[in-house]
């Protein structure tokens, strides 16, 4: 069988290439990352990356921002049909038509989106700094659009005290965790803490003991003397979790919580992106430049 690892290895060297990947991919890919995150880190990792290729192995929305915030270097995705199903769940002309109704809301858009979204937004935002840019950037505006995803929009509002008009979007992995698998994981682990991501429903993020970005799961169990957690996001963050936390014990909310689009990129695949410098992410001038600027303001407040 093809070592992979080595063929990447020595690809990278060849190429000048850095690996970047979303806390929710394969172990395999996770394993030859140069760096390993949330869609906050990846962003902010993109942006200051000396290396000349980008390989972005995670979905298409994460590849475009990275190509947004570094627009004169190569970005590859191993596999282009990796996308996101909440991303696709709003457009830009939709989009447009909601600020017809609402001409004096400011737009907060979730990384979750197109770059032809982003392109027509104020703010952009991730699971791990929303509360953050509602408070600190978008104090003053007299009302919020906030797209895609209802779930996050509900959780910032009840942390913020802010309303915001939003839009019917979600993710299918985390919306399908409900609060009986968090009342069956608590029987069965009485002693955990409950950690669950913020585009859960309300009923299940009501029942956690923490409410955090992926990112956020992995540095609070790394400080906390806590030795067991119920996990309620995507499964393939335990891999990271028990990886750098082995003395731990972690215990998914729900083994169904698989998002298959995480799933698609594997070493094989990586390998064949830097050989044939392919899929290359392009996205038109002019969105490059609408779009940097929402993401270049939240990244202000990060
Ligand atoms: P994070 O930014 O918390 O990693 O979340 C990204 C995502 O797609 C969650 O489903
Ligand atoms: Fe999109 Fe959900 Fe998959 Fe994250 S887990 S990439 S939000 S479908």
């Amino acid at each position: 069988m093809m070592d992979w690892s080595k063929e990447i290895e020595k690809l990278k060297k060849e190429k000048n290439a850095v690996i970047l990947a979303h806390n929710y991919e394969l172990p395999e890919v996770q394993d030859i990352a140069d760096f390993v995150g949330d869609s906050l880190g990846l962003s902010i990792e993109a942006s200051k990356t000396d290396a000349q290729v980008i390989v972005f192995c995670g979905v298409f929305f994460m590849a475009e921002t990275a190509k947004i915030l570094s627009p004169q270097k190569v970005v590859l995705i191993p596999e282009p049909e990796a996308g996101c199903p909440m991303a696709d769940m709003i457009s830009a002309s939709q989009l447009l038509d909601l600020q017809k109704r609402y001409p004096e809301a400011a737009t907060l858009c979730y990384v979750n989106t197109k770059a032809e979204v982003k392109a027509e937004c104020d703010f952009c935002c991730t699971s791990a700094n929303a509360t953050e840019v509602v408070e600190k950037g978008l104090s003053s505006a007299s009302s919020i659009i906030f797209v895609p995803d209802q779930y996050l929009a509900n959780y910032v509002s009840r942390k913020t005290g802010r309303e915001f008009i939003t839009w019917p979007g979600y993710c299918p992995v985390h919306a399908a965790i409900s609060e009986k698998d968090i009342e069956r994981a608590k029987k069965l682990h009485p002693h955990a803490e409950v950690l669950v991501h913020p585009e859960c429903r309300p009923e299940v993020t009501e029942k956690a003991d923490q409410v955090l970005s992926t990112e956020g799961m992995c540095r609070y169990i790394k400080s906390s003397p806590q030795d067991e957690f119920i996990v309620g996001t995507e499964v393939g963050i335990l891999h990271r979790l028990q990886k750098e936390n082995p003395a731990k014990h972690f215990y998914p909310v729900s083994e169904e919580a698989i998002c298959p689009d995480m799933k698609k990129i594997n070493q094989e695949k990586i390998a064949l992106a830097l050989q044939d410098m392919k899929y290359q992410v392009e996205l038109p001038e002019k969105i490059i430049q609408k779009a940097a600027r929402s993401i270049e303001r939240m990244l202000q407040f990060t």
